[in-house]
C-alpha cells in the first residue's frame, strides 16, 4: 500500500540517505548478517584464514575473492525451501594490493606479485558452492558440507559446442582443443530451468601478456578483445599458458558461458561455445511459450552489444538427460534497436549474410570465437556497457542494465543510448511478443523496447525523463545487476556510483508497473570502495543475499591502512569481500 513516505511507490521501507561510510547500512526495520567471507574455510582440512600466511593450497579450500554472481539453489533439490540451500558464488578477480601486505596499490601491485602470490590469486578466482541454512541465530554456512566446492584455475573443464576441437582452441597442453583448466573473471551468471548454474567469463583479456598481442598473426583479433602486450596481471611470468608468445590460442579458450551442476561437486563444468565468446557479464534465461529457452547476455564494454541465444529444442521437464546438452544447439542473436520502438534480434549463423569465408568466417566455430566481429558486420547497436540482463517473472519483460559510457559523443547517440557522455547509465526494457501472457515469445526475432529508467540525479541532464517523485536519496548511478521480488518489483545494484556521482554503491528498488514505475528508492548502502553484486531472494522473499565485492578498493587504500576493514573491523585484517544476508527484523518479506 501507499504511504506518505513512499509516495506512489508500493515499496514502503524508509529510504536510506546517500552517503559514503566505512560500514554498510540497510533500510530501517532490516538486519544485515555476514554469511561467508573471503578466506573462510569451506572444504575439509582447510586452515583458518591468516592474511599473513596465505598459500595456494589453503586458498583452494577457502572461500575465494571478489564475490559477484550469487544464486540460491534450495535443498532438497527441487524444493522451494527458503531456509536451507546451496549458495553458488562467482569469484571474479583479485586485488593483490588489498590481499597481500607490502605491494602498494593499483596495477603496479598487480604486476609486482611473487609466483606464490600469483598462485594464491589463481586459487582465489573461479567459484564456490557452499551449503547454507537459516538457524535461530540467522544464516550460517556449513563447513565441510559434502556439497561444498571450490572451482579454481586448476579445475578441469570440458569445451562443447561449435568451437570444441577447433584448431584455434588447441594448445600444447590440449592438442584436441576440448579440455581447459579453469575459468577467468566470472562476473555475473544465471541458471537454467533444468537446475544447472551458468557462470559468465567477462574481462578475460587482463590475464594474458606477450609480444604477439601486437605482432602475432592474431593481433587484430586480440585487439578486438582488449588483449594487450602487457596484461593487468603478472601471471604470464609464472604460467606459460598466459604468455601469448608461448600459447597464442589460450585466450580463445576463455570468454565463454560455463555450465555446471551445483548439486554435484564432482560434475565437470562445460564451456558452452554456442553462446559466443565475448565479455559476458552474465547469462540469464527466459522460457518461451513453446518450451524453447532464451539466454540473454550483455557484452560489458563501451559500444559493445546485447546477445540472446535460443535453444533449438524445447527443454524437457520430465527428462533431465534430454536437457544435458541443450546449450550446444541453437541460435545466437545480437540486438539492433530501431528508432520506432521496435528492435530486431539478428542471427549469428555461419553462411548467412556477411558471415562467410570471404569475411574470414569459415565455419560456425569462427563465428562464435569472433562473435564481436560477426556482430559488427550484422549492424548490431553499440550499447552503453551492457551488464546484467534479467527477465521479470511477473510481466515477462526483459531489463538491460547499461552501466555507463563516458566516451559516447553527441554524434554517437542512438535511440536506445540517448545520452552523450553517459556517466550514470540507464536501463532499457525489452517487451517480447506476448509479454505478460502465457504466450510470451522469447524466441522471437522482434520485440518492442523503451528506456525504463535514466540513472543519475534528476534534473542534471536536460531533456532526460525521470520519475517526478524521485527523492534526493532515491536516484541511482551505474546500474550493474538486478533481480525481481515475487511481486515483479526490480532491485538494482550499482557499481561505480562513487566515481560517477560521489555516493556509495548500493541496492535500489522500484516498481515496474503502476504510478511508482521506475521510481527508485535506496535500500542498502555498501561499505566504501565496494560494489554490490548478485542480488538474489530466497523463493519466499524473506532473505535477500548480496555479494559485497572489492570493499576498500578506492584510491589510496592498501593493506596496512585500508579505507575500511569491513566486515571484521579488526586491526591487521584486510577488508574481505563477503556475502551478506538481509532479513526483516521480526520476520516477513524483505522490503
Ligand atoms: Fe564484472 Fe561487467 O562487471
Ligand atoms: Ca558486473
Ligand atoms: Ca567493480
Ligand atoms: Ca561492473
Amino acid at each position: 500500500g501507499n504511504t506518505p513516505d513512499a509516495g506512489p511507490s508500493s515499496l514502503t521501507f524508509p529510504e536510506l540517505r546517500h552517503q559514503i561510510a566505512e560500514g554498510d547500512a540497510v533500510a530501517e526495520g532490516h538486519a544485515i548478517q555476514t554469511v561467508i567471507r573471503w578466506g573462510d574455510p569451506i572444504l575439509a582440512e582447510a586452515p583458518e584464514f591468516d592474511p599473513q600466511r596465505q598459500t595456494p593450497e589453503a586458498q583452494a579450500r577457502q572461500f575465494g575473492y571478489n564475490c559477484d554472481y550469487l544464486d540460491f539453489f534450495p535443498l532438497p533439490r527441487g524444493s522451494r525451501a527458503s531456509d536451507h540451500g546451496l549458495l553458488v558464488v562467482n569469484h571474479e578477480y583479485t586485488i593483490p594490493g588489498l590481499m597481500f601486505p607490502g605491494l602498494g596499490t593499483g596495477n603496479q601491485a598487480r604486476r609486482r606479485v611473487s609466483e606464490a602470490q600469483a598462485r594464491v590469486e589463481m586459487a582465489a578466482h573461479g567459484g564456490s558452492v557452499v551449503e547454507v541454512k537459516r538457524e535461530a541465530s540467522g544464516w550460517v554456512h556449513v563447513r565441510d558440507s559434502r556439497y561444498n566446492r571450490r572451482i579454481t584455475l586448476a579445475t578441469p573443464m570440458r569445451i562443447a559446442g561449435p568451437a570444441a576441437g577447433h584448431p584455434r582452441l588447441r594448445t600444447s597442453a590440449d592438442p584436441g582443443g576440448t579440455q581447459v583448466l579453469g575459468m577467468l573473471n566470472n562476473c555475473a551468471g544465471g541458471n537454467t530451468p533444468w537446475g544447472t548454474v551458468l557462470t559468465a567469463e567477462e574481462n578475460t583479456n587482463f590475464y594474458f601478456s606477450g609480444e604477439a598481442a601486437e605482432s602475432g598473426p592474431q593481433a587484430a583479433h586480440y585487439r578486438r578483445y582488449g588483449i594487450q602486450k602487457q596484461g593487468a596481471y603478472a601471471w604470464a611470468q609464472y604460467e606459460p599458458r598466459f604468455n601469448l608468445d608461448r600459447e597464442p590460442n589460450e585466450p580463445n579458450r576463455f570468454g565463454w558461458v560455463v555450465e555446471y551442476d551445483p548439486y554435484d561437486p564432482a560434475s565437470v563444468p562445460v564451456k558452452r561455445t554456442a553462446l559466443g565468446r565475448l565479455k559476458h557479464e552474465g547469462a540469464t534465461h527466459a522460457v518461451s511459450a513453446d518450451g524453447r529457452v532464451a539466454f540473454y547476455s550483455g557484452d560489458d564494454e563501451r559500444f559493445e552489444y546485447l546477445y540472446k541465444f535460443v535453444t533449438a529444442r524445447p527443454w524437457n521437464p520430465a527428462d533431465p538427460a534430454a536437457n544435458r546438452d541443450l546449450l550446444d544447439e541453437g541460435t545466437l542473436h545480437v540486438a539492433r534497436f530501431e528508432a520506432d520502438g521496435r528492435m530486431r534480434w539478428l542471427p549469428l549463423v555461419h553462411g548467412e549474410g556477411p558471415l562467410t569465408a570471404a569475411n574470414g568466417f569459415a565455419s560456425q566455430a569462427d563465428v562464435v570465437i569472433e562473435a564481436r566481429r560477426a556482430a559488427d558486420l550484422l549492424g548490431a547497436t553499440p550499447m552503453d556497457r551492457p551488464e546484467d540482463v534479467e527477465t521479470n517473472p511477473v510481466n515477462g519483460r526483459v531489463y538491460v542494465m547499461l552501466t555507463n559510457n563516458n566516451r559516447r559523443t553527441a554524434e554517437q547517440v542512438s535511440p536506445a543510448n540517448p545520452r552523450p557522455r553517459n556517466i550514470h547509465g540507464h536501463v532499457v526494457e525489452i517487451i517480447p511478443p506476448g509479454a505478460g501472457t502465457a504466450a510470451v515469445d522469447h524466441a522471437a526475432t522482434e520485440a518492442r523496447w523503451e528506456v525504463f529508467l535514466a540513472a543519475g540525479k534528476p534534473g542534471v541532464d536536460p531533456g532526460t525523463q525521470y520519475h517526478r517523485a524521485t527523492s534526493d536519496q532515491g536516484w541511482l548511478s551505474c546500474p550493474d545487476n538486478c533481480t525481481f521480488d515475487s511481486r515483479g518489483r526490480i532491485w538494482i545494484s550499482t557499481d561505480g556510483a562513487d566515481d560517477a556521482a560521489g555516493i556509495a554503491d548500493g541496492l535500489y528498488a522500484a516498481d515496474t508497473a503502476g504510478p511508482g514505475r521506475a521510481l527508485s528508492r535506496c535500500f542498502y548502502q555498501a561499505p566504501i570502495g565496494a560494489e554490490v553484486c548478485g542480488p538474489t531472494f530466497t523463493p519466499d522473499d524473506t532473505t535477500l543475499f548480496l555479494a559485497i565485492q572489492h570493499p576498500g578498493e578506492s584510491s589510496g587504500s592498501h593493506f596496512d591502512a585500508p579505507s575500511t576493514r569491513w566486515p571484521d573491523f579488526v586491526e591487521g585484517m584486510p577488508p574481505r569481500p563477503s556475502v551478506i544476508a538481509i532479513t526483516r527484523i521480526g520476520g516477513g518479506k524483505v522490503g
